[in-house]
């Protein structure tokens, strides 16, 4: 198979992550005999730095033109205090998930045998934890109306959802729990928001199309509760867009550490496939940041292309990195940490 995969390294540890995943699928492809095809392009801070904004249309037209795109993060933090900077990373990513139609954000949560006791819970509650958020990605409160009144003294920001927009995310849940357990959440606070109550709404009109998923139906606030105490409990859950963002950053904790969890963004025609952690730019250029969460997310790519043994063979070897303890400083026991790289060609070599 030849794969086109638009690049998009970004700032921050977003290019030493971005290499060891380039590496790892560079082998994978060797394997079994595919061509990928990588296509770099600018994004985020250093986007702005070149040609002045975060996500320009040359970027957009490649990652249209592409199959699918890889990303790595964006965020500089010579921006994020200054509230007056008139153009900021961050708008790129939001702008490139809503011109790439990317409305469904799929991030899985897992724990890996031999990491069980990194993790800050205790074992007896995370054990068997394999979970996927699917988080409305390109509408609510990100998305809708905000501005400045009364002289610039009140602020709002409008969380805005169509039955439309619901359906269509509800509908890849319904799916999705149909691949696994069949069963399937709606986080929502539907006991306060309007917007939440025509989720509800939505969600329970289609439940008969899938009459063999269970669906429960739960308040965000209850579920950041749950997810820490029982987190195996639950299968697929859909929310929207804020709800996701913060429970999402809440699960990855679960598996050890942030820089384990990879993600896919989906749409009617396009992908993206990022780690759901951010740019560290307090790590940037040290050769320290993990690289398997970027390396998971080409696992998802390869299985979205029903590639199914080369995305195992990427888990394999990450697991069986993690179990021989060739692991970046914040999963090493001390001074034991290998470096981003060395963890990267160490994968490649097992693959
Ligand atoms: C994420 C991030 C982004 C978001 C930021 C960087 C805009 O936190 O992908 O979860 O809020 O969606
Ligand atoms: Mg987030």
């Amino acid at each position: 198979m030849k794969i086109n995969i638009a690049l998009l390294a970004g700032d921050g540890i977003g290019p030493e992550i971005i290499d060891q995943a380039v590496k790892v699928c560079d082998v994978v492809a060797k394997k079994y005999k595919h061509t990928i095809n990588w296509i770099p392009a600018l994004t985020g801070a250093a986007a702005i730095d070149a040609v002045g904004e975060p996500y320009p249309d040359s970027t957009h037209a490649v990652c249209e033109a592409a199959d699918a795109v890889l990303f790595g993060a964006i965020r500089h933090p010579r921006f994020d205090n200054d509230p007056s900077a008139k153009v900021r990373p961050e708008q790129g990513l939001l702008k490139m998930r809503q011109k790439l139609g990317l409305f469904a954000n799929v991030r899985p949560t897992f724990t890996f045998p031999s990491l069980i006791d990194k993790s800050p819970l205790k074992r007896e509650r995370i054990e068997g934890t394999d979970l996927i958020i699917l988080r409305e990605l390109t509408g609510g409160v990100y998305f809708g109306e905000r501005g400045r009144k009364n002289g610039g003294d009140t602020a709002f920001d409008t969380m805005t959802y169509t039955r439309s927009e619901i359906q269509r995310l509800a509908k890849k849940g319904f799916e999705l729990a149909m691949t696994r357990s069949k069963k399937l959440c709606c986080v929502d606070k539907a006991n306060v928001l309007e917007s939440s109550r025509l989720w509800r709404e939505t969600v329970q009109a289609m439940e008969k199309d899938y009459p063999e998923v269970t669906v429960t139906y739960e308040f965000v606030d209850a579920v950041a509760m749950r997810l820490v105490q029982w987190p195996n409990t639950y299968d697929v859950m859909i929310t929207a867009n804020l709800f996701g963002d913060i429970l999402t950053d809440e699960a990855s904790v679960i598996s050890g550490s942030m820089g384990l969890m990879p993600s896919a963004s989906v749409g009617e025609k396009n992908r993206l496939y990022e780690p759901i952690h951010g740019s560290y730019p307090q790590a940037a250029g040290k050769d320290i940041a993990n690289p398997l969460a970027t390396v998971l997310s080409a696992a998802m790519l390869f299985e979205d292309f029903n590639l199914t043994k080369e995305a195992k063979n990427i888990r394999d070897v990450v697991n069986k990195s993690l179990a021989a303890g060739i692991v970046t400083e914040d999963l090493a026991e001390k001074d034991k940490s290998y470096k981003t790289s060395e963890v990267g060609d160490w994968l490649a070599a097992n693959i």
